[in-house]
């Protein structure tokens, strides 16, 4: 139970992180420069892929116990799920305005800098009350069964660096990216 927490937990870090590096691109595009389409479109990839299809479905089953547990959090746990449905929606919207902007589509700035802003608000603000709210008490009630289920649902990752590989290889997509643009005027 403290191990599935614990992965839990570490998820919302690698997930921060990556919101850290696209409100990086975000400033360079309010900047009026040109973003790195190339890493805003991995960060997407992996938050769909992760996030959406394994990270959020074991988290579902989880909360549902959980407000099996304590019907006093259902409330709470309606709208961190609505949450999940609308982070999916807010990915793909960002997704299609990111791919439009790399394949020349004219589209305003703004309408890709209002879904990086959108997409950004709405991750950190279900990751915080997933942290503050959910995650405690989670860890309270929820027993070995509970857990049990979980994983029968959605397995974890079969890799369990999986996020870390993904996040070592965004880390060196950006230093990469900024070691090129120093090199272009030196
Ligand atoms: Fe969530
Ligand atoms: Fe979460």
């Amino acid at each position: 139970m403290t191990d599935s927490l614990s992965v839990w937990h570490t998820e919302h870090v690698s997930f921060s992180r990556l919101l850290d590096l696209l409100e990086e691109q975000l400033a360079v595009l309010r900047r009026g420069e040109s973003p790195n389409y190339g890493l805003m479109n991995d960060i997407l990839y992996y938050m769909r892929n992760f996030s959406d299809r394994i990270h959020h479905p074991r988290e579902d089953v989880a909360y549902a116990r959980l407000a099996k547990h304590d019907p006093g959090i259902q409330v709470v746990v309606n709208r961190v799920l609505q949450e999940h449905r609308v982070v999916s929606a807010a990915g793909d919207e960002l997704l299609n305005r990111i791919n439009e902007a790399a394949g020349d589509v004219i589209i305003s700035r703004t309408a890709l800098e209002a879904a990086t802003a959108t997409y950004l608000v709405y991750q950190r603000h279900h990751i915080s009350t997933e942290e503050r709210d959910l995650m405690p008490r989670a860890a309270q009630v929820l027993t070995e069964q509970d857990w049990a289920a979980v994983d029968a649902v959605v397995s974890a990752s079969p890799d369990p660096r999986f996020g870390e590989k993904v996040l070592e290889r965004l880390e060196a997509l950006r230093k990469q990216i900024a070691v090129d643009a120093r090199m272009q005027y030196t």
